[in-house]
């Protein structure tokens, strides 16, 4: 079983060594010779735990192999993916798909006969269905059979989530697909992974529908928090106890700055989006686009009026990426607030341990710097914004003796009374009552 990848991205470059990991052969195929040469060299191109180890064994192994020809490799290869990149496309928040399309175009030119087509990527309902007939039309010579398997992988932990996933969903038409990628999850499903079998639009379905609902379920507690912080409440308990409902579930209860990364926000816009397209509007999910773009508006009026009430003129922002263990600060909430903060007259000092090389154009006028510690050094404000491991057990009284002022602003909740006390900081974080110094 030889299997082509194309699309080096996050998911291709995760999945394509992962299937190398459960022993196949896989050839990787990236546009970009950059990324093609590194990869060729052992050097991974994005930072993701236990990636390292397992490209490198695998590649050393020739079980794993990079190149820029995609036409060889499909000719040769019995299951394409296309894990290509579908980004929002401006304006009408739809995804916008040319990259399947040109990926789909190139694989019908290539492809032998019985190959089979699987989409990874996010796509929009229907797209699958309508890949099929593209291919179909230009090639009504070629058999081949066309599947939709979503991704449900978090970055940070993306390889334990490929190689124990809580399920695999595969869309299929036809019998050929359904017993391929059997075979391909053959290692999961000796584990017992339950492999959902279903049509190709339930598939598209369902990868926009979870994504939208823990969206949802974020967007939420952070609503929630916000209701605490006005009545003197505490989200964290609240979070904990309505969580051990069994219907409601403790995972992503876990108030914060707003949802971001590669995924959510596009795939709600998406998904709202096809909803407004096909008369089925999804209001929930509107509203939830809208609100977590305000919130990370709110995020920085906070520490924006806290400043003008102190005086203050620096900030030091601990953490960029949108999540910890991982250099992706793709839509992360710290690139609305730092800039709001900038724009409001104030300069920024910041960390983060992974992603600095990423923020550096994204985020022009920042003051970089190599540790947490020397961020914080002669701020009035410290602004917590990513919960990395490093920032979850700073001391405190050392942050305090740096600092010019006293304000922590934590928007991950990473700190409790225990900490706080006796340092001299004045804490303010998400849902939760104020404490230290002034409060
Ligand atoms: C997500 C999905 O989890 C994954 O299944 C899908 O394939 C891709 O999108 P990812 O974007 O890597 O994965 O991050 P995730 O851990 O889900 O977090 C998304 C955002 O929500 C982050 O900004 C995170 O900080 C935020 N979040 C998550 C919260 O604010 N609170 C929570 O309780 C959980």
């Amino acid at each position: 079983m030889k299997i082509a990848m194309i699309g080096t991205g996050y998911v291709g470059l995760v999945s394509g060594v992962c299937f190398a990991e459960f022993g196949f052969q896989v050839t990787c195929v990236d546009k970009n010779p950059a990324i093609i040469e590194r990869l060729q060299a052992g050097e991974v191109t994005i930072y993701e735990p236990g990636l390292d180890e397992l490209l490198t064994r695998n590649a050393r192994d020739g079980r794993l192999i990079f190149t820029t020809e995609l036409a060889s490799t499909v000719a040769d290869a019995d299951v394409i993916f296309i894990a290509v990149g579908t980004p929002s496309r401006r304006g009408d928040g739809e995804a916008d798909l040319q990259y399947i399309y040109a990926a789909a175009d190139e694989i019908a030119a290539a492809m032998k006969p019985g190959a089979v087509i699987v989409i990874k990527s996010t796509v929009v309902v229907g797209t699958n269905a309508d890949v099929r007939a593209h291919i179909a039309k230009a090639r009504p010579d070629v058999p081949f059979s066309m599947v939709s398997n979503p991704e449900f992988l978090r970055e940070g932990s993306a390889v334990e989530d490929f190689l124990r996933p809580d399920r695999v969903v595969v869309g299929v038409h036809d019998e050929r697909g359904s017993n391929a990628m059997k075979r391909v999850y053959r290692p999961l499903y000796l584990r017992e992974t339950p492999m959902i079998v279903t049509t190709l639009e339930n598939a598209e379905i369902i990868k926009y529908a979870a994504n939208a609902f823990l969206a949802m379920k974020v967007t939420f507690i952070n609503e929630v928090a916000d209701l605490c912080e006005k009545t003197g409440g505490n989200v964290q308990d609240v979070a904990r106890a309505i969580g051990m409902d069994n219907r409601i579930g403790s995972k992503f209860l876990h108030a914060g700055p707003g949802f971001g990364g590669s995924c959510f926000p596009k795939d709600t816009r998406a998904y709202a989006a096809t909803g407004r397209k096909m008369n089925a509007p999804q209001t929930l999910i509107e509203q939830v686009v809208m609100v977590n773009e305000q919130r990370k508006r709110s995020m920085a009026e906070r520490v924006i009026q806290a400043a003008a009430k102190s005086g203050a003129k620096t900030v030091a922002a601990l953490g960029i990426a949108f999540k910890p263990n991982t250099d992706d600060i793709r839509e992360s909430p710290s690139l609305d607030i730092i800039p709001a903060l900038q724009k409001a007259g104030l300069t920024v000092r910041a960390h983060d341990p992974e992603a600095r090389s990423a923020a550096e154009p994204a985020l022009p006028g920042v003051v970089w710097c190599k540790s947490a510690y020397e961020a914080i050094e002669g701020a009035e404000i410290t602004v917590l914004l990513t919960e990395w491991n490093a920032y979850r057990a700073l001391d405190l009284k050392k942050v305090a003796s740096l600092m010019k002022g006293n304000l922590l602003f934590d928007l991950r909740n990473v700190y409790g009374e225990q900490d706080i006390d006796g340092t001299g900081l004045e804490y303010h974080s998400i849902g939760r009552p104020r404490l230290g110094q002034s409060a």
